[in-house]
């Protein structure tokens, strides 16, 4: 989601076999003449859905340019993806997180927030944080890549017996 331009599309080339949705009809259409076949390119806005089917779905640096209201307009559409792959700049010092801002280029990093799924008013649950690296020269920002599993809220929790029970008879018996 917000794919961005033909960098980020070249290792998609490669990488995945999928789509790649962005806002920008301009960067969408040089990312399909750039890319070929092996990816989907769609135009459209995360806030307002269109997203294309998939188990997975990586989200980098893209909401850390959005409004709350926007991020709460696009979750939704998000939580339809089983894991949801999201990279946010933060603040090493975090101020506070999810401090509002306006449309547009700034990222709340430089006022010492950042987007955090899990933390009101947003209200994920919370994810595994799969890779923390420096984002910048002065060491007081990180990037943090984070998979969520938005539905798992909503679903009662597994135990064995939800497997054990449809298995029952289908399974061989002792020898
Ligand atoms: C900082 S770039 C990141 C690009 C790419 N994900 C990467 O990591 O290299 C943010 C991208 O998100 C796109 N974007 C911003 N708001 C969007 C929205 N509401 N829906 C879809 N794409 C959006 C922008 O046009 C831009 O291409």
């Amino acid at each position: 989601m917000g794919s961005g331009h033909t960098t980020q599309a070249s290792r998609l080339r490669t990488a995945l076999p999928e789509g790649a949705f962005e806002i920008v009809d301009e960067v969408v259409e040089a990312n399909r003449r750039f890319a070929g076949e092996r990816v989907t390119f769609v135009q459209g806005d995360i806030c307002q859905g269109g997203l294309p089917p998939a188990d997975v779905c990586l989200v980098r640096q893209v909401l850390q340019h959005l409004p709350n209201d926007d991020i709460l307009r696009a979750l939704p559409h998000l939580a339809s993806y089983r894991y949801v792959v999201v990279t946010e700049p933060l603040p090493v010092a975090m101020t506070a997180p999810n401090a509002d801002k306006p449309l547009g280029p700034g990222i709340r990093a430089r006022r010492g927030s950042g987007v955090v799924l899990h933390e009101p008013p947003f209200g994920w649950p919370v994810g595994t944080s799969l890779l923390r690296i420096p984002a910048n020269r002065a060491g007081t920002q990180v990037l943090e890549t984070t998979v969520y599993e938005p539905a798992t809220a909503d679903r009662p929790e597994f135990t064995w017996d939800d497997l054990e029970a449809p298995l029952a008879g289908q399974l061989p018996g002792p020898a």
